[in-house]
């Protein structure tokens, strides 16, 4: 015990049902067990933001600030913790500076303790935003760095970002390794070297994909990393986090030991377990999201990104296509600058993998996406740009190179005047301003309904509320 407690952040409530099951839990799954999680003594718990916000609009009719105030309601002494993708919040394009500092300000407001902002790209510069808001609001700040492998990833580069991150005002540093590609020994040599380098927490964020999770687990606590990511077990394994009763057994008597109550864990996972044969049984979660997938290790690309290649082939009927397209993955990835692959980069290099085998010619079509990360819209990546492949996609235009949001005029008024017919709350500009077609959506139909807003709860956040 003693300082090298473990702690854990609990997953179940965003990334174990997003990375399982498409994000389809609803807050009323949730709510009869809040009031035993908050009693686990886990460090936090990762209930919001990641896809939860696009989910509840788009398909569970759900107010996404509606459901994160009900979380905070129950969570009294447990850190809530949120998903952020820098500039693009949860949505899928940068957003203007005032779009940003208003959103950070309004996820704390309605309850979030702990953000945890990423870049795709790791260009800090499309972070920077959002954490001075968030330290404005007196957040905790988590940044994580996308992790991937490849030629330009050394144990330098990994340091430096570490070393910037702290500099920026991070309070604790994630390693995030979407596809869980981490292997033990690197996450030995990966971990004991950040935490020379840094003096804040390292959290270690994974994902069972490829079967080496809990072992890389196991290895990077054992070289100094603080925080573990899992899920509770009916939610863990596979896509997700391994399990959160595994680990806490797996560290018990050791000097990690995380303290927590391996009874109550069980009596917690009781009630998820319905939950996740019901979505079986539906058909939402797919068994297939729980086997070891091997390919993602040997081709270090996410599992989801292998399954979207395989659904863009098969609707080309060019399955037979696969194998090239996989070795030509790698090839767009060095043109476009070596890209971690994480949403939205997984998706750009992908497609155009696909593009550049079908046409027979590489680079003869293009996407739209490809040309923006070319121009550097999405900002500055690891390593130059293929200049042939730049000057075939923006010709002599002159690319970005400064901040790209600094490009973007604020936007929040005249977001404002465009949904104002709808507005019940002020959080809902922002879910117009992330989501504008589900969000109208969404407000036509609670329109319809009535007390979709609770106003209870909306009088208990003076600060999210002034009235
Ligand atoms: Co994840």
């Amino acid at each position: 015990m003693g300082d090298k407690k473990l702690k854990i952040t609990e997953t179940v409530l965003r990334d174990g049902h997003q990375s399982l099951m498409a994000t389809r839990m609803r807050t009323d799954e949730m709510v009869p067990i809040l009031e035993k999680m908050d009693a686990v003594g886990y460090h936090s718990i990762e209930c919001w933001g990641g896809a939860t916000f696009d989910a509840c609009m788009r398909f569970l009719d759900e107010d996404p600030w509606q459901r994160l105030r009900t979380i905070r309601k129950h969570l009294k002494n447990t850190k809530t913790q949120m998903l952020l993708r820098g500039q693009n919040l949860l949505g899928y394009r940068h957003y203007a500076d005032d779009v940003v500092e208003y959103f950070v300000q309004k996820s704390v407001a309605n309850g979030i303790d702990i953000l945890r902002i990423f870049d795709a790209l790791n260009d800090l510069r499309n972070v920077e935003a959002a954490v001075n808001a968030a330290k404005k609001e007196g957040a905790h700040v988590q940044l994580a760095m996308s992790y991937t492998t490849g030629e330009a990833y050394t144990l330098d580069y990994w340091k430096k970002l570490a070393r910037d991150m702290e500099s920026m005002g991070a309070d604790s540093i994630c390693i995030k390794d979407m596809a869980g590609i981490l292997t033990p020994n690197f996450a030995t040599e990966l971990v004991s070297e950040l935490t020379k380098t840094v003096d804040v927490p390292i959290d270690l964020h994974s994902h069972c994909t490829s079967g080496v999770a809990p072992i890389t687990y196991v290895r990077g606590v054992e070289a100094g990393c603080s925080i573990i990511d899992t899920a509770l077990s009916p939610f863990s394994m596979g896509t997700s986090q391994p399990a959160t009763e595994v680990m806490v057994e797996t560290f018990k008597g050791t000097e990690f030991d995380t303290g927590l109550d391996i009874n109550l864990l069980a009596e917690i996972a009781n009630h998820f377990r319905p939950i996740r044969e019901k979505y079986m049984a539906e058909g939402i979660l797919n068994p297939k999201a729980l086997d070891v997938d091997i390919k993602t290790l040997l081709y270090q690309v996410p599992g989801g990104m292998l399954s979207n290649l395989m659904s863009q082939l098969k609707e080309q009927n060019a399955m037979d296509k696969y194998d090239e397209v996989l070795a030509e993955v790698p090839r767009v990835r060095k043109d476009l600058g070596e890209p971690p692959l994480v949403t939205p980069s997984s998706q750009i290099v992908g497609t155009q993998a696909v593009l550049n085998v079908l046409y027979g010619e590489r680079y003869k079509v293009m996407s739209k996406e490809t040309k923006a990360i070319l121009r550097g819209e999405y900002g500055r990546t690891i390593k130059p740009f293929n200049p042939e492949v730049q000057k075939l996609a923006i010709g002599d235009e002159e690319p970005i190179t400064c901040r790209p949001a600094d490009l973007l005029t604020n936007e929040l008024d005249k977001l404002e005047e465009e949904m104002k017919i709808y507005k019940e709350q002020d959080e809902d500009v922002l879910s117009y301003a992330l989501l504008p077609g589900p969000a109208v959506d969404f407000f036509k139909k609670r329109a319809a309904k009535e007390h979709l807003v609770d106003p209870e709860l909306m009088d208990s956040k003076n600060k999210a509320y002034p009235v």
